[in-house]
């Protein structure tokens, strides 16, 4: 079994401090760094952009897991690779062709991560369970920090996890949207092995990052 991984998302931090906060993720024992970029149309929300993930990049030494909710995607996926993205994960319905969309990341060398949103079935994906590398499958619909996990995906992760294991095929599992402490231990059992928070993270126990990463990993 792959080791649990958490990805905290810093669309909970400070944003007036950024690398500060990433530091004490780092410190605080993730695993990888979540980046949610919005653009206002393929969600209704704006976040940050390639320059900011370039100026993060040289105070952190853990991957960048960026997770692209813009559309349309592809003409934007090597700047993202330009500005330090490890992981590029996006969604089917923001690119054309989904089939050169994986291939430009991987031909950049970068790991490839394709998100179902709620309400996306699992087969849209289905032809490309070989050539990803991560699945990230959303708990809650993207746009937001703070929502709540929507329990009916559960059954989506044990049906990817079945998929998978089935055919011995090598992708990660990654949860994101309202995990929290009392959610965790279902989602890991479902069958996934990342686990992404942001409001969590840096709001439970008065902030206490370390102490927060240590509870999602082990319940
Ligand atoms: C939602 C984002 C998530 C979200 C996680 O669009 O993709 O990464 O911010 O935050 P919490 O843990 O607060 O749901
Ligand atoms: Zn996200």
């Amino acid at each position: 079994m792959k080791k649990i991984q958490i990805s905290p998302s810093i669309l909970s931090a400070d944003f007036s401090q950024l690398a500060y906060e990433i530091k004490r993720l780092e410190e605080g024992g993730a695993d990888m760094i979540h980046v949610d970029v919005m653009d206002g149309h393929f969600v209704p929300n704006l976040t940050i952009g390639p320059p900011v993930i370039k100026a993060l990049r040289k105070h952190c030494s853990l991957k960048f897991d960026v997770h692209l909710m813009i559309s349309p995607v592809h003409k934007y996926i090597k700047d993202f690779s330009d500005a330090g993205a490890d992981i590029i994960t996006f969604h089917p319905e923001a690119t054309e062709n989904m089939k050169e969309t994986i291939s430009l990341i991987k031909s950049l060398d970068k790991k490839v991560g394709v998100s179902l949103n709620p309400d996306t079935e699992i087969k849209t994906i289905s032809d490309y369970y070989d050539n990803i590398d991560l699945v990230l499958i959303m708990s809650v619909f993207p746009g937001f920090g703070g929502q709540k996990f929507i329990p009916e995906v559960l059954d989506k992760i044990k049906s990817l996890k079945e998929i998978k294991d089935k055919n011995n095929y090598n992708f990660d599992i990654e949860v994101d949207g309202g995990v929290n402490f009392s959610n965790s231990k279902d989602i890991l059992n479902a069958g996934a092995n990342i686990l992404v928070s942001g409001t969590t993270i840096f709001k439970e126990n008065r902030g206490d990052i370390k102490k927060n990463i240590e509870t999602l990993r082990l319940v």
